[in-house]
């Protein structure tokens, strides 16, 4: 998500994607449904669409997969291809500014392709229209020429499936929205869930790793897969500089102290956030963007990487009014919580979806 960014040494817990990932993220990926570890209901849900798909000879509805950075949404459409037996073509929102892009990639399809768009909430709009129609009559409607002088040309697009990928369902438009056949929502993982990445990795990277050392690692993870194998990564190079190269507690706690990873694993810019809601606002209720710039971050970012596991570690509640501190995040930093403030983050009214932006404009 930062791939240029200077700073990338602040971001090591960042669930976002560094440079320095892509080989791992590659060899470390599930290459089957029963190799995805977790997400169980998604897994279910997703291996029926698949396999009522084969049964019928059919290509399967078009799939949205939806969540935070880094629980596997990539690794998910790959698998989907490879579960059909089908190629993958991998083009990315940002990527497809003009219709034109997109008209050139569909035109290319071959019947039962997986045509995957990353960040599919950032596509420019014109290429937006031309994809309902591809999804709903597998047809596009290329322009030629410019003005009055300007013709459509239908062209038929083979029978494909669309797999877009979002850290931000709430920004997809709603005809685009209602074109899939099966949304994925994504959830954070389980400590137990992360364990198991972490000892798959381990033997896939062929590093010796004790059990309660990667309970550990599991448990500051923020429920995030990426940040695991990240951070598996930096106590493997502690373990080898410092030590005999063997992964046990002592040494992944150590490690894990070295690179400033707290207890629940929140990184420098939770702590900011958290800082900023409760020593700068009071607690809240305070607006996405003024805390955005009040930590000196892009909103989207504190909306999509940051929030989303705030909440669900019961720091923050997203209120009507703003976000608001609970309880838990007045002791984490060890302050007293002022009377009356939340107990949790889930006695209010919260959006189904935590990616999903509330009230931008507070
Ligand atoms: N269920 C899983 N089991 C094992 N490893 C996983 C799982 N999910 C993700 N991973 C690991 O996490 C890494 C990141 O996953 P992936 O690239 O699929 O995430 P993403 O959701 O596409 O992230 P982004 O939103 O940043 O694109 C993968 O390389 C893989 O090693
Ligand atoms: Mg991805």
């Amino acid at each position: 998500m930062y791939p240029d960014d200077p700073s990338e040494q602040d971001r090591d817990l960042s669930p976002a994607r560094l440079r320095s990932d892509g080989d791992y993220d590659n060899s470390l990926r599930p290459r089957s449904l029963t190799d995805f570890i977790g997400q169980r209901r998604v897994c279910e849900q997703l291996d029926l669409v698949l396999q009522g798909a084969k049964g019928r000879g059919s290509t399967p509805d078009h799939i949205l997969l939806s969540g935070p950075p880094g629980l596997g949404k990539t690794s998910l459409a790959m698998i989907i291809a490879g579960e059909m037996g089908s190629a993958i073509r991998v083009t990315s929102g940002p990527a497809l500014e003009r219709a034109g892009d997109l008209a050139a990639m569909l035109s290319n399809l071959v019947e039962g392709d997986v045509l995957f768009i990353d960040e599919i909430h950032r596509i420019a709009r014109p290429a937006e229209e031309m994809l309902y129609l591809a999804m709903e009559d597998f047809r596009v409607d290329v322009v030629v020429g410019k003005g009055p002088g300007a013709t459509s040309i239908p062209l038929d697009v083979a029978p494909f499936t669309l797999v877009g990928a979002t850290t931000r369902s709430g920004s997809l438009t709603g005809p685009l929205r209602d074109r899939f056949g099966f949304t994925a929502h994504m959830e954070f993982y389980e400590t137990d869930e992360l364990v198991d990445v972490l000892r798959r990795s381990a033997d896939i990277l062929e590093i010796r790793m004790d059990a309660d050392a990667g309970t550990e690692i599991a448990g500051r993870s923020r429920g995030t897969p990426r940040i695991a194998n990240r951070l598996l990564r930096r106590v493997r190079d502690y373990a080898e500089v410092r030590a005999d190269g063997v992964v046990t507690l002592a040494i992944a706690r150590s490690a894990l102290q070295v690179y400033d990873v707290d207890e629940l694993g929140f990184d420098r810019l939770d702590r900011a956030v958290l800082n900023a809601l409760i020593r700068g606002f009071g607690g809240g209720p305070v607006g996405v963007s003024t805390l955005a710039v009040a930590v000196g971050e892009e909103p989207a970012t504190v909306e999509e990487v940051c929030e989303p596991f705030l909440v669900r570690a019961g720091m923050v509640a997203r209120t009507p009014r703003g976000r608001v501190a609970t309880a838990a995040a007045w002791h984490h930093l060890g302050l007293t919580p002022p009377a009356g403030a939340l107990t949790s983050s889930f006695g209010v009214r919260v959006r189904e979806d935590p990616t999903e932006s509330l009230f931008d404009d507070l």
